[in-house]
């Protein structure tokens, strides 16, 4: 079918900056349905190397050291925003106001205030968006959700959920940005949290009140050196600094439906490495789901017999968008296809102007969760989340 191009602009060629290219890349071969082909125009980044690779290694046309020009390019209609979570607010509502469509990255801004601010001027644009809630694109996740919404697994109780990481856990991993208060905002409870109350609530409707703990388990961490320093990077002696955000997080929850449940989250484990799922439980069945395991959803059905218990499903052609990237079943799926994924459900918005990604004002509803949180945190009496709506209502 006849395509048209849409133009697209970078905003920071980091870790997602480079994935979001790639998935650029890769769309239209997996969803060759697609209207939009998109072409990659201007990539922004404040350091050298990662404009040089931006051209020479993802294609793009331009590069620029300042952001804004990425906005106000005439030929851009369509921007990713990859930039450390303190950028999110300003980018994202000079992007909106420009009238651009924008694919950004979790968490939204460092606090709920930042989250709204994007959300308004999103709606006010009218533009679409989409945000990096990627975990949820796994195959094995839609036959989860499937069979809860189906009823298979009768009336939902209660739930386990987690996101057990170990990108801290060597203490001299550098004090990257994500550790600094007026920079990350919130610590594991934006970066890691937010993915598993978005898995959560895109599972089983809104979280309505919480009740949560905090803890800072490694205090101070060397500081980072010149260039692109992430915390993957190792610095033996030399100056430290204080951690300011919590590395641990952990809460009860009750849901809107009725079910209950438990959430935790640590970039600190020594062991689990990227386990961010779930277990949840119903009357007549259960699921359990670990990313370290994508392709593979643990599924009880029923009560009672023989061979009562979990059964392991292999994620094939039947379930969500696997059919896109393998014809047969038991053929993994990666990381980088959950955000092909993505991709595709941005450019569906923007083609048909129906919100179909995981949206903005989605990602507001999972902020207000982790603040919530926090403040919780601080004496861990149960508090309610303001103003919660539905996740998944732009799916
Ligand atoms: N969806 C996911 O699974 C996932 C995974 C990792 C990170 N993220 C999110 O993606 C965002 C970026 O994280 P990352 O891991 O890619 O970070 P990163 O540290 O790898 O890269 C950040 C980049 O931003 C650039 N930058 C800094 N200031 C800039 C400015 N003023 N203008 C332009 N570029 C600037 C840096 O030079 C660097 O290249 C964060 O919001 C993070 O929460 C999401």
């Amino acid at each position: 079918m006849s395509t048209t191009e849409l133009g697209v602009g970078l905003i920071s060629v980091g870790w997602m900056g480079k994935l979001h290219s790639r998935s650029y890349d890769r769309v239209n071969y997996h969803y060759p349905e697609l209207g939009l082909r998109p072409r990659l125009i201007i990539a922004a980044d404040v350091l050298a190397e990662q404009r040089d690779f931006a051209r020479d290694a993802l294609g793009y046309e331009q590069v620029t050291g300042d952001w804004r020009e990425v906005v106000a390019h005439p030929g851009v209609q369509a921007v990713s925003i990859t930039a450390p979570n303190y950028l999110h607010r300003e980018i994202a509502s000079a992007v909106a106001a420009a009238g651009k469509h924008f694919w950004i990255e979790k968490p939204v801004g460092r606090t709920t205030d930042d989250a709204v601010a994007v959300a308004d001027a999103a709606e006010a644009a009218g533009v679409r968006t989409a945000v990096g809630f990627n975990y949820r694109h796994a195959p094995s996740v839609a036959h989860a959700r499937d069979l809860i919404t189906t009823g298979q697994l009768g009336r939902i109780t209660h739930v386990r959920g987690r996101f057990l990481n170990d990108y801290a856990a060597e203490p001299n991993g550098a004090l990257s940005w994500r550790f600094q208060r007026d920079r990350a905002g919130l610590g594991v409870l934006g970066d890691l949290m937010t993915h598993a109350v978005d898995l959560l609530q895109y599972l089983l409707g809104p979280i309505t009140d919480v009740s949560a703990l905090t803890s800072i388990m490694i205090p101070e961490r060397p500081l980072p050196g010149a260039g692109p320093s992430t915390h993957f990077a190792v610095i033996e002696g030399g100056p430290t600094a204080p951690v300011e955000n919590e590395d641990y997080a952990a809460g009860l929850l009750r849901f809107a439906g009725g079910p209950v449940g438990t959430v935790e989250a640590s970039r600190v484990t020594v062991g689990p490495r990227c386990q961010i799922g779930f277990e949840i439980y119903g009357t007549e069945g259960s699921v359990a789901w670990d990313f370290e395991r994508m392709n593979e959803l643990a599924v009880c059905l029923g009560r009672g017999g023989p061979d009562h218990g979990y059964r392991t499903v292999l994620a094939g052609p039947g379930h969500g968008e696997y059919a896109r990237f393998q014809p047969g079943p038991a053929i993994s799926m990666s990381y980088d296809d959950l955000k092909v994924v993505e991709a595709a459900l941005f450019l569906k918005s923007i083609e048909t102007g129906e919100q179909l990604a995981p949206s903005v004002a989605e990602a507001l509803t999972a902020s207000h969760v982790v603040a919530t949180m926090a403040r919780s945190a601080e004496n861990g009496g149960w508090l309610p989340v303001p103003a919660a709506v539905p996740a998944g209502a732009g799916r």
